[in-house]
């Protein structure tokens, strides 16, 4: 059981994280110069295919994981716990995922044209970025690297 679902974690963790690294270093600089909403429509439409539920497996396995760690929900809570840092650093970088994600599908995503694709930029770098840091802190729990 174990096995399977870091399995589907790791795996989760290769679209999420993979498919926005290529989002940001390969689309993101093409759009950005063709000023090409249509192209980065493109790739969304087809990425959040799988993108999406990847993110949906990652929260399910990873909370499972976490209570697997520290069976006691009080502990998750308790700051001197090394465990307990990593999953509230894994729940904070959740949040601020959520709310970059839920910002650009009802503000910026309805209203997106040539002249605010630069907002967009703006939600998917900081998301790139945090799900980079989403696979170091999960390194971290067996490793302890770099915290
Ligand atoms: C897109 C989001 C996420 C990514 C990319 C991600 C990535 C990873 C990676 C690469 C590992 C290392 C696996 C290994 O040691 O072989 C890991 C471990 C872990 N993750 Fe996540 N994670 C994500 C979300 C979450 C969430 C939301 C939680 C819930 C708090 C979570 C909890 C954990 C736990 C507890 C481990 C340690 C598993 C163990 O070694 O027993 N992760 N994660």
């Amino acid at each position: 059981m174990y096995e399977t679902l870091l399995l589907l974690h790791v795996l989760g963790a290769t679209v999420w994280t993979g498919g926005h690294l290529v989002l940001a270093l390969t689309v993101l600089p093409r759009v950005l110069k063709h000023r090409s909403t249509s192209e980065l429509m493109a790739f969304e439409s087809g990425y959040e295919r799988i993108g999406i539920p990847a993110l949906l497996i990652q929260v399910a396995t990873g909370g499972w994981l976490a209570y697997r760690l520290l069976p006691d929900f009080s502990q998750w809570f308790v700051i001197d716990n090394p465990v307990s840092r990593l999953v509230l650093t894994k729940l904070a970088l959740l949040a601020i995922t959520v709310t970059f994600a839920v910002d650009a599908r009802l503000r910026v995503i309805p209203r997106l044209s040539e002249e605010t694709l630069d907002s967009l930029a703006w939600h998917i770098i900081p998301v790139t970025i945090v799900s980079v840091v989403f696979v170091v802190v999960g390194v971290a729990f067996r490793t302890s690297w770099p915290f």
